[in-house]
């Protein structure tokens, strides 16, 4: 996810992708149902995205799409409904992720336009063609080298096509700064231990290169002409929805596993109450718990 911007969305698996098999990133094969929720929750957040895209940023009508690191395919789909002229293609390095995109393809009758290649990126896509729109949906900083990544991407481009590049923003909180019970303030220290692990994941990853984040300074080094960057919010009031509620549950859940050992002991004993589903004060029945975050998206024309 979208460091910064990003949830925690694994169990500290390690990748069981063959080429790196060190590699502290999620096991992705794993990862559907947290990925589709997930996307599920942020709908306005993509509907907000594919107006612009729509309204002034494209300045043609897309006829193939490339949705790279698209995992389970929730926005490979929403990408084909908004641009129903479009093919579009999931490109992912997990097998198990397709399938649920080929399934989610079949039931909403989108199989004849939406299709799966599986590659990991940026190796495998020379078979693919030309697209006139490529999304990278929170997928670039699971590669190790990021800058490799969008230059080949940016070879996939037809002249005039557009890369968007979601990366950054700010993280994602649900609970008040106190809520009641252990120290004020915990998702601060929750998020000083992800971006600990961030930084490992990215240190473990195959071909793992720094760089600084500068994302459209890389867009430009990729050959692309930077056009715009916008942040936006996700913005989802205390009391929850069902959906928000189980989202914010299962993040919670996937800190507390992931990330629970480097927190102390009281954060960690309110973490365990805060997911709890028989303690009245868990994130599971109290109603002051929201989603509010932004996710930076940034536009490059070819
Ligand atoms: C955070 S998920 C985002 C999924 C999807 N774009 C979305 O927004 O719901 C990152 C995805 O990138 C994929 N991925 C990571 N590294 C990859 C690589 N080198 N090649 C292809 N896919 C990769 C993972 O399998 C995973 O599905």
């Amino acid at each position: 996810m979208a460091h910064g911007a990003h949830g925690t969305h694994g169990h500290g698996h390690t990748n069981q992708n063959a080429h790196d098999h060190h590699s502290k990133d999620h096991d992705w094969g794993t990862m559907a149902e947290a990925l589709e929720q997930r996307a599920s929750v942020y709908a306005p957040q993509y509907t907000q995205i594919f107006e612009d895209l729509r309204g002034s940023l494209l300045k043609r009508t897309p006829k193939r799409i490339i949705d790279a690191g698209s995992g389970p395919g929730i926005l490979t789909c929403r990408l084909a409904e908004a641009f129903p002229e479009a093919e579009a293609i999931a490109v992912d390095a997990a097998p198990a992720l397709l399938e649920r995109a080929e399934e989610r393809a079949r039931s909403k009758g989108l199989d004849g336009r939406v299709r799966t290649h599986l590659a990991e990126l940026p190796d495998g896509l020379s078979d693919l063609g030309q697209a006139d729109l490529v999304w990278l949906g929170q997928s670039l900083h699971h590669m190790g080298d990021q800058q490799a990544a969008l230059s080949r991407l940016a070879d996939s481009l037809t002249p005039g096509g557009m890369l968007v590049l979601l990366e950054g923003g700010l993280s994602t909180r649900f609970l008040p700064r106190d809520f009641g019970f252990g120290r004020p303030g915990l998702e601060s220290r929750i998020e000083v231990v992800r971006d600990g692990w961030f930084n490992e994941m990215r240190d473990s990853l195959h071909g793992a290169k720094r760089e600084t984040e500068d994302w459209p300074a890389l867009l430009a080094a990729a050959g692309l002409r930077p056009a715009a960057t916008r942040s936006y919010l996700i913005d989802l009031p205390a009391p929850p929805s069902p959906d928000a509620r189980a989202h914010i549950a299962d993040t919670l859940e996937r800190s507390r596993s992931m990330l629970g050992e480097h927190l102390d002991a009281e954060d960690l004993a309110a973490l365990d109450r805060l997911v709890d589903p028989d303690d009245e004060l868990s994130v599971h029945r109290r109603d002051d718990v929201f989603v509010l975050g932004a996710q930076t998206v940034h536009f490059a024309v070819k």
